[in-house]
């Protein structure tokens, strides 16, 4: 028992856990897609309402999923079947869907590495819409820099807990908020930046409906890392008296301040250029890379941006590699090392496809999908809402609220405990109900 403890490792103080955590939640999610959603959709009222969702959702599904990692100190498929023989597939879920994120995360991880490369070597000559068609689209050179992107997570991760993971973040997350409070100030004093807040922040009535609540509510729980089991496992590396309900506060918090910063530094900068907002790949590898070219001292700002991006989906994929590594290390008796370098291959090799489908390799998985979307698609649209309403049965059906509300109790008062319980028992899962059907197009709102 005790090697076994050893092999597993642990956090080596509170911050360094923290910063793990929110590195894991703040990702290209943060970036690529929350600016875009609230600048579209409602601006200001959109904000109020995401907020809403971090309280009533995040809150509560962290706080589940860090309770469950702690209490039995497992990963996931083990900590489950642990607490009821027949949710370990819950666990084995999670572990699917880490895995299948992780394969076409690490391919724009790669294309994050060529841009930094790209910026300090002079940044993006000719028209970038162009450079990143071709680059995205031919064969060797991605799957390159996607390689790369893959043995730095694969380094980080094979450090072990406090020696891998903590430690990385805890250099790149606070840099992280760093260069994006210096990227804000300087778009802010643009000129014209000031119809580039408005624009961003202004509550819009007129694109609001409630297709942009669940809009919202997808973006919560991707941004959050939720429905999959990395917080079971990062939880399962507490030593048993930290304060679960503060943290499950912190990290949504931290987590949402990124993605507000990140809306602050991109809307007004898009704006003030003339340009459109997109969400995704176009947003951060050719609108940004414009506005760069024609800003003075551009060339800095993006290498700046391109870092910050890269500490930003690093942090994120070494959460997703860690999940399916825990789950061999803790359940089949695999050494960290070996594990580490099976699923960062495997993982890179279906990336490869994931890179080929965005260009020379047309087959379709689902109608109209190749690779890269399909995965994109499968996971956070159906399995990762489908693993939040199976989590919160899991509560109220199987594990029962008494065990880990005394889990909780450990390290904390627990002031939000009536809140927490019935949020799970009931909000939740309507909440995910509701997502998960209409992600999958049986509902429509
Ligand atoms: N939360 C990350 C983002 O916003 C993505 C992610 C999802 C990371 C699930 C880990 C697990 O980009």
């Amino acid at each position: 028992m005790e090697n076994k403890v050893e092999e597993r490792g642990g956090w080596g103080s509170k911050f360094g856990f923290l910063m793990a955590a929110a590195g894991s939640a703040i990702g290209l999610g943060n970036l690529w897609k929350f600016p875009y959603l609230a600048a579209k959709f409602g601006g200001g009222l959109f904000v109020v309402v995401y907020l809403a969702i971090v309280v009533l959702l995040g809150f509560t599904m962290m706080l589940g999923e860090l309770t469950i990692g702690r209490s039995t100190r497992l990963e996931q498929y083990s900590a489950y079947r642990k607490l009821n023989k027949k949710w370990g597939f819950l666990g084995a879920l999670g572990v699917l869907s880490a895995f299948m994120i992780l394969s076409f995360y690490s391919v724009v991880g790669g294309w994050v590495l060529k841009y930094i490369f790209t910026f300090l070597t002079g940044g993006v000559k000719g028209d970038p819409g162009a450079f990143f068609g071709t680059f995205s689209g031919s064969v060797g050179e991605p799957i390159f820099w996607h390689a790369l992107f893959m043995i730095a997570t694969l380094l980080i991760v094979l450090g072990g807990i406090s020696g891998g993971i903590e430690k990385a973040s805890k250099i790149m997350m606070p840099l992280l908020f760093l260069f994006l409070i210096i990227l804000v100030v300087r778009v802010l004093t643009l000129p014209g930046a000031g119809a580039g807040v408005a624009y961003y922040l202004k509550p819009n009535f007129a694109n609001f409906s409630l297709d942009v609540v669940v809009k919202a509510m997808g973006q919560v729980f991707f941004s959050l890392s939720l429905g999959m089991g990395t917080l079971v496992t990062y939880g399962s590396y507490l030593n048993g008296t930290e304060d679960l309900q503060e943290n499950a506060l912190t990290i949504p918090a931290l987590d949402t301040l990124a993605a507000l910063l990140a809306g602050l530094a991109i809307v007004p900068a898009v704006v003030a250029f003339g340009m459109d907002l997109d969400a995704g790949p176009k947003l951060l590898f050719i609108t940004l890379p414009k506005i760069f070219d024609s800003m003075p001292l551009g060339g800095i700002f993006g290498l700046m941006f391109f870092v910050l991006v890269f500490f930003a989906a690093v942090t994120s994929s070494i959460s997703l590699l860690e999940v399916p590594v825990a789950w061999v290390v803790d359940s089949k008796g695999w050494t960290r090392k070996k594990a580490v370098f099976f699923f960062a291959t495997v993982c890179w090799v279906i990336g490869i496809g994931a890179s080929l489908s965005l260009g020379v390799w047309d087959m379709k998985f689902l109608p109209n999908m190749g690779l890269f979307d399909t995965l994109d698609y499968l996971t956070s649209n159906i399995m990762l809402p489908l693993g939040g309403l199976l989590m919160s049965l899991f509560y109220t059906f199987a594990w029962g609220y008494e065990a880990p509300i005394a889990e909780i109790k450990k390290g904390s008062t627990f002031s939000l405990q009536s809140f927490w319980k019935l949020s799970m028992m009931v909000l939740v899962p309507i909440m995910m109900a509701v997502l998960f059907l209409t992600q999958m197009g049986i509902l429509k709102l």
